[in-house]
């Protein structure tokens, strides 16, 4: 994970970075670094803490090539000595990096063993600049490409020598964008860091590297030779990535989500044959996926098979990809996944590319290396989402699997009813995001040790969705599980002091899950129901109801999240939990 901000210009890059850093925090934030280049000295400022603490101690700091880095852990605690930017051994070079280098502890016993190199953090990615060193005669260029020549693995990586006016930069596996202004260069992680300054980006290819200096940029190959490039324009600005008012981005993107449906859905529903994926031939379709993505895609198995006859499976992609699965050029393989980074899912694309079958993406970064590596699939539109925990992109990909649903079924009658409620839903969700008990609700059980969600059919996704949201931003221990599922083990859980949070919808399944709430009731338990229809039963069998609109069955996920997102949020608030950045976690899992 780790955010990458950096800066080559004419103004001062310090607060230029720190803005930008503070932005890409939602890619870890275990600690952080900025290097200043200036007068031929580089000045490293690090700290354990966040980007506020980095600020205080930029205080006053100015050059005009700036690099800065926000850490998510993988080796070597989140400590002083671990945070990034790291330097050679003589201080003459600083990297900042983006990945995991895998030969790192080879390349660290040859440096130390046979040429005497002194290391000084426990990471990988203080390789990088020793090795620099190593192979440096003078020509910094030089010595970056042949240290990319031995370092394996994944990485983004930016570069400062103290003798050199150049910024360095490469990527394989982490992505790296380009930012280009007169006279201006930015290198990040993505756009965020720098929009206000230009909308303007390169998004560095696999094994590209770029040079920046006076002359300006060139975009090579990792062997030196220069690579014709494409500017292309950031599709959002700035407003998209602020706050809004809103006291979280967490609850800023659950209240965006009229628009963001509508933003996926426009423009495709009347022109559904354009959807660009191929889909002769396709006898099964595979989602492969992770955390929140892979709960969507599990809605999305449920619409596509009922609606279009076609075999799906979900598939955790760091399960997929070690398992040998058994693929056919039949199958139509699609990524789903909201940052287009998630280094399993993109490797799970890779692998069946290279076994014969149809990829495509389901993806909302454009330009990710998801998108690129697949070529075709839907876009969600859905704007940048900064909160850690997933919500919009959840209720997007479901309309994006209704839209391949439609794609995928020749059946007019379907496609012009689905039409007329889809148009219908962004309506219906700002009601319900503006008339909402959950707040209260969520003061009377935060304090609860556990909970159970439960829902059946095309809402025990939901369901397990629901659990996660509550587990990664209030730390409170939540299972998600199928309804039916329950008095197979998990009931044993259920006592006077657990919530369970049951969907139920009236649907073909409704009679079930009362069932289901009447054994929860009978042992005691706490129940807490979203419903389309206060019903007698459910009156009766209830502490808590939760009214949500009423829609057609596919788009029951999309209504049903919406409570589930904002108790989440409501507990993990009513607790002082960090909600948009939780422990531990980090937004895009550029790891594998
Ligand atoms: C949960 C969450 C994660 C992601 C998962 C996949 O709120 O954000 O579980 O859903 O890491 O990420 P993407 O969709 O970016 O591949």
């Amino acid at each position: 994970m780790c955010g990458i901000s950096a800066y080559y210009g004419k103004e001062n890059g310090v607060p230029i970075i720190l803005q930008g850093l503070q932005r890409l925090e939602y890619r870890g934030y275990d600690s952080a670094g900025l290097a200043l280049l200036k007068n031929n000295e580089i000045e490293i400022i690090k700290t354990k803490g966040k980007i506020t603490e980095l600020k205080a101690l930029a205080e006053g700091r100015s050059a005009n090539i700036v690099m800065g880095h926000t850490r998510w852990a993988t080796h070597g605690e989140p400590n002083y000595i671990n945070a990034h930017p790291h330097s050679s051994a003589d201080n003459s070079i600083a990297i900042v990096h983006n990945g995991i280098i895998e030969n790192h502890a080879e390349l660290r016993k040859e440096l130390q063993e046979k040429y005497n190199y002194k290391f000084t953090s426990q990471t990988d990615s203080e390789v990088i600049a020793q090795l620099i060193q190593f192979f440096y005669k003078g020509d910094f260029e030089e010595a970056f490409r042949k240290m990319l020549t031995k370092i394996e693995g994944a990485f983004g990586i930016v570069a400062l020598h103290k003798d050199h006016k150049q910024m360095l930069c490469a990527r394989k596996g982490s992505p790296l964008v380009l930012g280009i202004k007169e006279g201006e260069y930015f290198i990040a992680s993505d756009p965020t860091p720098f929009l206000e300054y230009t909308k303007e980006v390169i998004y560095l290819n696999e094994k590209q590297m770029a040079v920046i200096d006076d002359t300006g940029y060139k975009v090579k190959d990792f062997n030196g030779f220069n690579l014709t490039t494409e500017l292309e324009t950031v599709p959002y600005g700035i407003e998209a990535i602020q706050k809004g008012g809103f006291e979280h981005y967490m609850l800023k993107e659950i209240f965006e989500q009229p628009e963001t449906i509508l933003n996926c859905f426009r423009g495709k529903i009347r022109h559904i044959d354009s959807i660009s994926i191929k889909k002769e031939n396709i006898k099964r379709i595979i989602f492969v996926c992770c955390g929140t993505s892979f709960y969507a895609a599990l809605v999305g198995k449920y619409i596509i098979e009922k609606t279009v006859n076609l075999p799906v499976s979900v598939e955790y992609a760091s399960e997929f990809r070690y398992r040998q699965p058994m693929l056919f050029p039949t199958d139509l393989v699609i990524a789903v996944s909201q940052s287009g980074e998630t280094a399993d899912t993109l490797e799970a694309i890779r692998l069946s590319k290279s076994l014969g079958c149809n990829v495509a993406g389901i993806v909302n970064v454009t330009g990710s290396s998801i998108a690129k590596e697949c070529g075709q699939g839907i876009y969600l539109h859905a704007g940048p989402e900064i909160g850690v925990a997933s919500t919009k992109a959840f209720s997007s990909q479901i309309i994006a699997f209704i839209l391949l649903s439609m794609y995928f079924s020749q059946n007019p009658y379907f496609r012009k009813e689905v039409i007329e409620d889809l148009e219908e839903l962004p309506a219906k969700v700002k009601a319900f995001l503006q008339i909402q008990n959950i707040q209260s609700i969520a003061e009377k059980y935060k304090h609860a040790k556990f909970f159970m969600y439960m829902g059946r059919d095309i809402n025990y996704p939901v369901a397990r969705e629901g659990a996660l949201k509550l587990k990664e931003i209030s730390y409170i221990p939540a299972e998600g599980y199928a309804a039916g599922e329950m008095k197979h083990g998990p009931i044993a859980l259920i006592d006077e002091n657990t919530p369970s949070v049951f969907i139920v919808t009236k649907d073909s399944v409704y009679e079930k899950v009362i069932s289901n709430m009447e054994e929860v009731k009978c042992r005691k338990g706490k129940i807490i129901c979203i419903c389309d229809e206060i019903t007698e039963e459910i009156e009766r069998l209830t502490n808590d109801i939760i009214l949500v609109p009423k829609v057609r069955w596919e788009l029951t996920p999309i209504i049903n999240v919406l409570p589930l997102q904002l108790l989440a949020y409501y507990i993990a608030k009513a607790n002082g939990r960090e909600i948009d950045q939780p422990r531990n976690l980090a937004k895009a899992v550029t790891v594998e």
